[in-house]
C-alpha cells in the first residue's frame, strides 16, 4: 500500500481507536475523568464523520477500529455506528471497551450489527469494593453483561483488572479462577499514572511480576499461549510490526481451562516499538500517541480524503519513539500529571 500509515521509525499502523464520547457514567479512582470538562468538551465527531474517516483510515490499511470513550454505551444507537463501521471494505474487526454497565441489553445488538470484539473493565468481583473503586458501579450488572457478551456470540470478550496494591491484588486468584469456567480473557493491567490523585497511584502501583507465582501456588499448571494463537486477528494481512497484532498483552492458560489470562505491563516494559495504534479523540482529534500531547484536528479535512491522507501521515511522522508516561517522574517522586486532554482520553 503506497498510502500505508508508516510512522518515522517503520512502524506499520493497522488499528485506529476512536473515543464516541468523553463522558462517563462511572469515576473509576484510577481514572477520574473530568466530568466538567467533559460536558464542556466540543461536540463530538457525528456518525458520518466518523465513518468517513475510518472509510479513509481502511483505505490506508486499517483494518481494526475499537470504539472507546469515556463510556462509549453512552453515545445513542451506537449500535448504528457499529453498523456502518461494519460496512467499510477492509475493516476486519470491531471492538467495544467499555465499562459494561449498559452492555447487556445491547450485547446482542452489537454483535448482530457486526460487532466482534467487547473489552469490560471489572476490578473487583466485591460489590462493595467495586462500588467503591469505582464510584458507585453496580457489579452484578457488569457479571450479567459479560455473561449477555458470551450468550450474544461476541467472538472474543475480555475483561480489564487493573491490579492495585492493597485495594484488588488479594482477589487474583478469583479472576484466575474465572478463566477455568468461562471462554473469556482476563487481562490484569498495570496501574499507569495518569488519574489525578498521584498519590493513588504511588502507593497502589505494583508489577505484574507475582502473578505467574501465585497461579501456580493455587495449584494450577499454566502455559504461555503463542501469540500467533492469542489473536483470531489480522496478521495475515502483513500489515503490522507487531510480531502477531495480539496488542500488548501476553497470554496464558491454566490446564484444561476454557479462558485464558493476560498480562499487560504499559509501566515496566512499555511496548512502543509494536504499537500500531492511532487514536481519534471524541472531538475530532488524530493523537499518534496516548501518551504525547500534539494532536492534529481532522474535522475541516473531512470529505477531502487526499488531505486527511496527509494529514494522518504527517502525525505519524510526530509520533515519537516511546511514551512519556513515566516522564514526569521527578527524582524527588513528585510527579508532573499529563494535560486534561490526555486523561479525559485515556481508555
Ligand atoms: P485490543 O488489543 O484491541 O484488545 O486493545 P487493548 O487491550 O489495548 O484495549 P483496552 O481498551 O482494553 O485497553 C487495555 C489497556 O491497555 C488499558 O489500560 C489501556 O489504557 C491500555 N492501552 C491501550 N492502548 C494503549 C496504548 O496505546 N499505549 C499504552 N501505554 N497503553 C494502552
Ligand atoms: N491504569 C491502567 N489501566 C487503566 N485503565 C483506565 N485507567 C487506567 C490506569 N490508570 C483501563 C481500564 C479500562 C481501560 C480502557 O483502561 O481498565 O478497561
Amino acid at each position: 500500500l503506497s498510502n500505508a500509515l508508516a510512522d518515522s521509525f517503520g512502524r506499520i499502523h493497522n488499528y485506529v481507536r476512536i473515543s464516541v464520547t468523553d463522558r462517563c457514567n462511572l469515576s473509576c479512582e484510577y481514572c477520574k475523568p473530568d466530568q466538567a470538562a467533559a460536558a464542556s468538551s466540543p461536540q463530538p465527531l457525528t456518525f458520518d464523520e466518523i465513518s468517513s474517516v475510518v472509510a479513509v483510515l481502511a483505505d490506508m490499511g486499517v483494518t481494526k477500529v475499537r470504539l472507546t470513550g469515556g463510556e462509549p454505551l453512552l453515545r445513542p444507537r451506537i449500535e448504528e455506528l457499529v453498523a456502518r463501521l461494519h460496512d467499510i471494505g477492509g475493516i476486519e474487526r470491531i471492538g467495544l471497551t467499555t465499562n459494561g454497565m449498559l452492555l447487556a441489553s445491547k450485547a446482542r445488538a452489537l454483535r448482530g450489527a457486526g460487532l466482534t470484539d467487547v473489552n469490560i473493565s471489572l476490578d473487583s468481583l466485591q460489590p462493595e469494593r467495586f462500588a467503591r473503586i469505582t464510584g458507585g458501579g453496580d457489579v452484578g450488572r457488569v457479571l450479567h453483561a459479560i455473561s449477555a457478551s458470551l450468550e450474544a456470540g461476541i467472538e472474543r470478550v475480555k475483561v480489564n483488572v487493573v491490579l492495585m496494591h492493597g485495594v484488588n491484588d488479594d482477589e487474583i486468584e478469583s479472576f484466575l479462577q474465572m478463566t477455568n469456567k468461562y471462554p473469556l480473557d482476563i487481562r490484569f493491567i498495570e496501574y499507569m499514572p495518569i488519574g489525578r490523585k498521584n498519590e493513588g497511584w504511588k502507593a497502589g502501583y505494583m508489577p505484574l511480576s507475582g502473578i505467574l507465582d501465585r497461579c501456580s501456588r493455587a495449584g494450577w499448571a499454566y502455559d504461555a499461549v503463542p501469540p500467533e494463537a492469542a489473536n483470531g486477528s489480522s496478521l495475515e494481512h502483513g500489515l503490522s510490526t507487531s510480531a502477531t497484532d495480539s496488542g500488548p498483552a501476553r497470554y496464558y492458560r491454566i490446564a484444561g481451562a476454557a479462558g485464558k489470562f493476560g498480562l499487560i505491563d504499559p509501566v515496566s516494559k512499555h511496548f512502543c516499538m509494536t504499537c500500531n495504534r492511532l487514536r481519534i479523540t471524541s472531538s475530532g482529534h488524530v493523537k499518534p500517541c496516548l501518551f504525547w500531547n500534539d494532536e492534529w484536528n481532522v474535522r475541516p479535512y473531512i470529505g477531502k480524503d487526499e488531505l486527511l491522507k496527509q494529514l494522518f501521515l504527517r502525525s505519524l511522522e510526530n509520533k515519537p519513539v516511546r511514551h512519556e508516561m513515566l516522564g514526569g517522574l521527578k527524582a524527588d517522586g513528585s510527579y508532573h500529571p499529563l494535560q486534561e486532554s490526555t486523561i479525559r482520553q485515556m481508555s
